[in-house]
């Protein structure tokens, strides 16, 4: 059916549940030229409840199809974030007949440990699939991983460690990290803990995530822990560190705290697995602060669009830069190309028509100057985003875009920090019909924020206070969508 493309505020590009509840991804795994998006989920209802893992495939990370749900709440609980790996080797033994088993690890949360006040009620569990994904079987010997008597105890992201030689969960420990390892998914022991001194901690650690990227040569580690409340925008958000382990434990390189996304939606992000030198992260566009009473009927929540992540040094330090996956570009079809634009109030949509869809803009100069773009409709809503110079910020400004009253700090500025010690200006925006993706400074800084005007957003219009010179600006318009 198409009808639900129909529907206010459904995102265009991003992907969204067909109905009913979502939030964290869970799970994400390729494999055999799929790639698995599972998710927290509630089927039934527009809010957080009875969680399931949902589940949808992509071949090219753009277009989704819907799977059934693979994992539903049993007697041990509810099925919180978790992770998946291929087992290749089937150190897990769930292998038959030469068929690698995908493992899910995840979390069970019981609800009835919850309400008799005890704390232990949230365990890590295993469940396997034989069939790429398609039909999921739970472990008999489930939890693998027995809470010690801390009431967070949650979301394993597991993975294969080579110095190691065993796989190392990371996992959320109220506060801090802990990482486990094994040799076979079933038999966990507690190697190191990271973090209580270090880092953001305004809230609970949840969602973690493990891996290495290559810096010229070098590999360099990257622990992710999103964090809510507590992010820098208010509500939740993702911190990482930068650092070293050596199969047992994580050393970081400074204690920093560093935000792989600044805006206020960017939610639970983590990494694919078993994506070779890539790192693909995706995650959920919302904050915990309000979003279960965003105004959407059917469904509620999306996810970002899929990121690359790549490190780069900066004054002798390491930064994750997040770019949009490249096959993004194929969901855009019309395409308006500038050169050498000096602008100081543009109306935009003057030049390309008006918009009607998703939108993707990229723009490249060479002097930093204060700008900003604002996306408007006939109700005299507006989203503002731009450049403060004086304060060397990046903002999005949804104030005045729409419905904000669902909750009292939805209608803010929000800032985040240029990083970027480059002349240079870049910067894309994923424009969707209720959220905007801004990649800019070199990808280290990103903002993530989400929007429900009244009307669509029609007009754009970009104006500079300092004659903003572009050397080029694109505007490229969605293609006709696909029929599903
Ligand atoms: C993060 C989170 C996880 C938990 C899940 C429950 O958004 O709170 O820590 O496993 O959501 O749905």
């Amino acid at each position: 059916t198409t009808l639900y493309y129909h529907e206010p505020h459904r995102s265009q590009i991003h992907f969204t549940p067909k109905e009913h509840w979502m939030n964290d991804p869970n799970g994400m795994v390729h494999y055999n030229g799929v790639y698995h998006l599972f998710y927290q989920h509630h089927p039934g209802s527009t809010v957080f409840g009875p969680i399931h893992w949902g589940h949808a495939t992509t071949r090219d990370l753009i277009h989704w199809q819907h799977q059934p749900i693979a994992l539903y709440p049993d007697s041990l609980g509810w099925i919180f974030s978790g992770s998946a790996v291929v087992d290749y080797k089937n150190t897990s033994g769930f292998g038959r007949q030469g068929k690698v088993p995908l493992v899910a690890i995840f979390t069970h949360h019981s609800v009835k440990g919850e309400q008799e006040g005890r704390s232990d009620y949230q365990n890590q569990s295993l469940a396997y699939s034989l069939d790429e994904g398609k039909t999921w079987t739970k472990y008999k010997g489930n939890p693998v991983l027995k809470n010690p008597g801390i009431k967070d105890f949650r979301d394993p992201k597991v993975s294969w460690n080579e110095v190691a030689d065993k796989w190392i969960m990371t996992l959320a420990t109220l506060d801090h990290i802990t990482f486990y390892s094994s040799p076979n998914l079933k038999d966990w022991t507690k190697e190191s803990a990271f973090g209580k001194e270090t880092g953001a901690h305004g809230g609970v650690w949840e969602c973690p995530d493990l891996f290495s990227l290559n810096y010229q040569g070098k590999k360099i580690w990257v622990l992710i822990v999103n964090i809510n409340p507590g992010g820098p925008n208010g509500g939740s958000g993702t911190q990482y560190f930068v650092g070293d382990f050596d199969g047992h434990q994580f050393t970081p390189f400074d204690k920093e705290t560093r935000w792989l996304d600044y805006g206020p939606d960017e939610y639970a992000g983590v990494t694919f697995s078993n994506t070779g030198n890539r790192k693909l992260f995706l995650g959920w566009m919302s904050n915990w602060q309000y979003a279960q009473v965003v105004p959407t009927q059917k469904w509620r929540g999306a996810m970002t669009v899929p990121r690359e992540l790549s490190l780069k040094k900066l004054n002798g330090k390491y930064l994750l830069a997040s770019t949009p996956v490249a096959a993004v570009n194929n969901l855009f079809g019309r395409s308006l190309q500038f050169q050498n634009m000096l602008v100081t109030d543009l109306d935009l949509t003057a030049k390309t028509g008006k918009l009607t869809g998703p939108a993707i803009i990229k723009m490249a100069g060479d002097t930093m100057k204060d700008f900003s773009i604002t996306l408007s409709n006939s109700l005299d809503e507006q989203l503002v985003i731009g450049f403060d110079k004086s304060r060397n910020e990046f903002f999005i400004d949804r104030t005045r875009s729409g419905n904000v009253g669902f909750e009292k700090d939805f209608g803010k500025r929000h800032m985040a920090p240029r990083f970027s010690t480059s002349q240079n200006f870049d910067c894309t925006l994923i424009i969707d019909k209720a959220s905007v993706e801004l990649f800019t400074g070199d990808g280290l800084t990103v903002m993530t924020a989400i929007f429900f005007p009244g009307e669509d957003y029609s007009n754009i219009r970009m104006q500079s206070k300092e004659e903003l010179k572009l050397k080029s600006l694109d505007v490229s318009f969605q293609k006709q969508p696909k029929q599903y």
